[in-house]
């Protein structure tokens, strides 16, 4: 058996296109819609209320359009929305960035000291935290908030030496706790990779939510039956919805996913706040 429909993706902007780059890849027949809210990016600076309402918003827009899976590829809506997204698709098999990498956290780690890095939500959230120890409550997590680092991947400052010098003062600390993994908590992070990696030390391996969230939609597509026959093309069907046609909208989408992006549509936030998509 296989499934045709499409993969629903949301994310906070743009930076979910890191999320789904990982699944093309693995899956490069399956169909993508993606709703990237850039009206109000970035979330992760708001209320736990606020990353509520809009990712049960997001949510409702993508259930209602036939999709077969739903991914919440921001990392800030996933840590403090995704029980109440995940109850809103009901049957609809839907999974967020930081289960997957919180158990390829776990797997790696042979200190038994995990750095989280994220927004300030995710890191306030503690969902990171909570994942670990569901699964080893032994493991020492330390999270650290790395609110200018989205800023910076947005501006396309990566390879700079002010970029470098706020890596150095995130991240010295967690190397001297002695950690030896940092899950990459936030779409915008493995643009930042070379830099993390520069900053932090071979020593310590950095964990991609974004590759492993999409190993995870894998491994449960294809348990369910529900792989797609196709083996390429799916880019090109898929749709890419966006709530503000920001100034540079295509050179940063492109910059997230690898390459161009095609069928960018413009869905009004007024639209997205109205609602009643699946009703
Ligand atoms: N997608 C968001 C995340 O992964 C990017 C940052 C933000 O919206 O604040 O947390």
């Amino acid at each position: 058996m296989s499934d045709q429909r499409p993969i629903g993706v949301f994310d906070s902007g743009l930076g979910g296109l890191t999320v789904a780059r990982e699944i093309l890849r693995l899956m490069p027949g399956e169909q993508i819609v993606y709703l990237g809210d850039t009206a109000r990016f970035p979330y992760g600076g708001r209320s736990k209320d606020a990353i509520c309402s809009f990712a049960g918003q997001d949510a409702d827009f993508l259930i209602a359009q036939d999709i077969k899976m739903l991914i919440v590829a921001c990392n800030t809506a996933s840590a403090v929305g995704i029980e109440a997204v995940r109850e809103m698709g009901g049957e609809l098999p839907t999974i967020g960035v930081v289960l997957p990498g919180a158990k390829a956290a776990v797997l790696r780690t042979a200190d038994r000291k995990i750095g989280i890095i994220g927004t300030r939500a995710t890191i306030k959230s503690e969902a990171y935290t909570q994942a670990i120890h569901d699964i080893d409550n032994d493991i020492k997590v330390y999270g650290k908030e790395c609110p200018l680092f989205a800023p910076l991947v947005e501006e396309g400052w990566i390879d700079t030496d002010a970029t470098r010098l706020i890596a150095q003062n995130y991240l010295y600390h967690l190397v001297d706790i002695g950690i030896d993994c940092i899950v990459l908590g936030c779409t915008h992070y493995p643009l930042l990779m070379e830099v993390i990696q520069g900053t932090v030390g071979t020593r310590i391996q950095l964990i991609d939510s974004a590759f492993w969230t999409a190993k995870e939609a894998q491994d449960i597509l294809s348990m369910l039956d529900l792989l797609s026959s196709n083996s390429r093309d799916g880019l090109s069907k898929s749709i890419f919805y966006l709530t503000d046609m920001t100034p540079n909208f295509e050179e940063s989408a492109e910059s997230f996913l690898g390459e161009k992006v095609p069928a960018i549509r413009h869905l009004p936030l007024d639209r997205l706040i109205e609602g009643g998509f699946t009703s």
